[in-house]
């Protein structure tokens, strides 16, 4: 059969490729699944952990879908018996250096090593071929943990942050059998670029890259979370966020213990947050967070009151400040955590009501 200059064969199947399109690209394109642990679509491939090979007519070995191009007429087949076989035996080599207790490792943290080591069925029985390396505890920052000895040395993290982050906080230490991750000098995170963005743990297949914060809440980590999608309201930008319930924790009422990103390319902001948006959750369930109105008694306390009293005495003291010193003696300042068509009311009472063009809000939205 005669094939076009953009065409190949995908599973005996003729497909268009486009210039420049890896074979991973074309084959998610055509619904294909072939396994990966290094790729993320957000950073340049580079072919580190071999999960993804698969056999190209001409090759006599295996070759990585997420590095090689797409050629004209190339025959790619992406599942037979050669290429289980070496899942198979990656995987269980993978696996002599890795805990294999699901519950050793958090629910809900992105576990694809996993995941492929079940799908797959690789023997788990070869030992363990090298030394338990240690979890790096002594790093004061409050936010990320790594835990070197689920670390597979995939570099998905170090990419991140230099690709994506762009400030290259983390780099991969060492040689052969004892590379890992490390920063500069072994510092603390906070002594580092490191922005806290928490992307290293979004994007590590294996649980080595954790969050401290549920940790610290009581969170168990063998319990299943529910993912509730909502949108991030710190800024302007409006990332969307999935946040992580613990049904079961705070006597039954439900927690939020972490939050995560959705997967990229799927939201706007590409499977990407900040630090507030991916950290700065503890107010939920805060013992400070205010539930009701107050307002200060005649001893200048703060009391709990009704939300009418509350907005009567409010009215009350914005109306006293006009009469006695003028409109432009207000200001209002509203807030990028309300919707839109909130601060577009704090504008209206601004202007409209008190006929002062003093208003804000921090975004600037
Ligand atoms: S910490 Fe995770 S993402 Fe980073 S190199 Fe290790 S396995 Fe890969
Ligand atoms: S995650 Fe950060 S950038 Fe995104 S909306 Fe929240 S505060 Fe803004
Ligand atoms: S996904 Fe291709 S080598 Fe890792």
């Amino acid at each position: 059969m005669k094939l076009a200059r953009n065409q190949l064969t995908l599973n005996g199947k003729t497909v268009s490729f486009t210039d420049g399109e890896t074979i991973l690209t074309l084959a998610n394109r055509m619904g294909v699944h072939i396994p990966t642990l290094c790729h993320d679509p957000r950073l340049d491939p580079v072919g580190a952990c071999r999960m993804c090979l698969v056999e190209v007519t001409g090759f006599n070995r295996l070759v990585p879908a997420c590095t090689q191009k797409a050629t004209p007429g190339m025959e790619v087949i992406t599942e037979n018996a050669r290429i289980t076989r070496h899942r198979q035996t990656l995987l269980a080599l993978y696996m002599t250096d890795h805990p294999q207790d699901r519950n050793a490792v958090e629910k809900g943290a992105p576990n694809q090593l996993l995941d492929l080591a079940e799908q797959y069925q690789a023997p788990l029985n070869w030992g363990r071929m090298l030394p338990i390396r240690s979890a790096r505890d002594d790093d004061r920052n409050p936010y990320i943990l790594f835990n070197a000895d689920l670390c597979i040395s995939c570099a998905r993290c170090v990419r991140y942050c230099a690709e994506v982050e762009r400030v290259s906080a983390i780099t991969l230490a060492n040689r052969g059998a004892s590379t890992t991750v490390a920063t500069a000098d072994n510092a603390s995170l906070l002594d580092t670029s490191c922005e806290m963005c928490g992307g290293c743990i979004d994007v590590c297949p294996t649980g080595a890259m954790t969050e401290k914060m549920p940790l610290t809440r009581n969170h168990k980590p063998e319990r299943e979370l529910r993912k509730v999608r909502t949108t991030c309201n710190y800024c302007g930008v409006g990332c969307q966020i999935d946040l992580n319930v613990d049904d079961i924790a705070n006597d039954g009422r439900g927690m939020v213990v972490k939050i995560t990103s959705p997967p990229p390319g799927t939201t706007v902001n590409d499977g990407n947050l900040c630090v507030k948006g991916r950290f700065a959750y503890d107010f939920i369930h805060h013992p400070d967070r205010l539930t009701q109105p107050l307002v200060c008694n005649e001893n200048g306390e703060l009391q709990p009151t009704t939300w009418d009293d509350a907005l009567e005495k409010a009215v009350n003291g914005l109306q006293a400040v006009a009469k006695r010193y003028g409109a432009d003696a207000l200001g209002f300042v509203s807030s990028s955590r309300c919707t839109v068509e909130e601060n577009y009311l704090m504008q209206k009472l601004a202007r409209a009501v008190f006929h002062t063009n003093n208003v804000h809000q921090c975004a600037a939205t």
